[in-house]
């Protein structure tokens, strides 16, 4: 039976997200209804995308017993109100990244989502590009021998895009690119916790965390080192360098196999060329969580735990830097 989705808000990653899903085979999946703030911006987004009905309100969305899971596409500070909104209303949520806007906010996320029963999940979709996989089983083999270190950077010009430099939309380097380096690290230590968390980084004439660099201090002498900034494009490459070898991996333009080195960093422009096998894989790797709700969740709960907790770490250890901006990365699946 077909998956019946709701998207809630009409802007750019929901236009991806709905765009990857037409992708899928017909049946696997139904574009059921669309809310946005505004019914004319819904309306048109139900037009050009195939979107069955179209809502101007998000409360309108969550009472449409058609739909079963919804896809929040919100800018971050409304992933809370709207998850919770969701999940009272009995919906399963794949929630964008950032989960919410603190750790404190997105236990409560969870815990709603544990007491009504339902799939919630944060969107980052790279965790299930092929080339992740590739990756960790790689580690795991041994082929590159002992994991030494992490270097992760994400990086891009955004300064001019209002939601990277308004606080009240969220703004914030870590939020939307440092989150990216973390869940990398984390995947590559396999969850863990790190000991020590050193960090530092500038904040905005806004107050907005605009530059970080991070170093994570793993067990069995393994460190991560991470750095992100909406300043300036950087490499926006990942490597794992083990005893024996280097795993590198690069943005996409510069190939798309696994040897030819990539991790597809980058989201936007999802139309074209080969990326469009890493969507597939994701959101059918979504989809099936969701549909497998009651046989497969518990064990998922290993990768989401580490990645909150190595958040909190960081939160604790860069408060000087960022007074009242709060770091959180997580991937939060909850058993049914
Ligand atoms: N997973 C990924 O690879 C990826 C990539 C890019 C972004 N993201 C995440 O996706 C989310 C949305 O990013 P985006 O680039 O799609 O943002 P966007 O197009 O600027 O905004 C998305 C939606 O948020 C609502 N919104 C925008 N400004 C608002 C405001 N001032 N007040 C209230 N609501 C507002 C609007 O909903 P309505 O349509 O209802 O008006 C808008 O359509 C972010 O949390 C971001 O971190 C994820």
């Amino acid at each position: 039976m077909a998956t019946r989705w709701g998207i809630v808000s009409a802007g750019l990653i929901s236009s991806d997200f709905v765009n990857a899903l037409k992708l899928l085979p017909p049946g696997e999946h139904r574009l059921v209804a669309v809310a946005a703030r505004s019914l004319e911006r819904a309306k048109s987004f139900a037009t050009k995308n195939g979107v069955e009905k179209a809502y101007g309100s998000y409360e309108d969305l969550a009472k449409d017993p058609d739909v079963e899971v919804v896809y929040i596409g919100t800018i971050h500070p409304y992933h809370l109100p709207v998850g919770s909104l969701m999940i009272q209303a009995g919906k399963h949520v794949l929630c964008e990244k950032p989960m919410c806007m603190s750790v404190k906010e997105t236990k409560q996320l969870i815990k709603l989502a544990k007491e009504k029963k339902v799939f919630l999940m944060e969107a980052v979709w790279s965790r299930f590009f092929p080339v992740y996989h590739e990756m960790t089983k790689r580690i795991k083999a041994g082929e590159i021998g002992d994991v030494v270190q992490v270097l992760s950077s994400f990086g891009k010009s955004l300064e001019h895009v209002d939601r990277e430099t308004k606080r009240e939309l969220g703004a914030g380097t870590t939020l939307d690119l440092g989150i990216y380096t973390v869940q990398f690290a984390t995947l590559v230590m396999g969850g863990e916790k790190p000991e020590k968390v050193l960090a530092g980084g500038h904040l905005s004439a806004h107050g907005i965390d605009e530059s970080t660099s991070t170093t994570l201090v793993y067990s069995g002498r393994r460190l991560a080192s991470l750095a992100s900034t909406i300043r300036a494009d950087l490499p926006s490459e990942a490597f794992v360098i083990g005893t024996k070898g280097t795993i590198k991996t690069l943005p996409r333009q510069h190939g798309t196999s696994f040897h030819d080195a990539q991790v597809p960093f980058f989201t936007r422009g999802l139309t074209t060329g080969g990326l469009l096998q890493f969507l597939f894989s994701s959101i059918k790797c979504c989809i099936s969580i969701v549909t497998t709700l009651n046989s497969s969740l518990s064990c998922w709960l290993t990768i989401p735990c580490g990645v909150l907790r190595a958040s909190s770490h960081l939160q604790e250890n860069t408060s000087h830097y960022f007074p009242n901006q709060i770091i959180v990365s997580t991937l939060a699946i909850v058993r049914v």
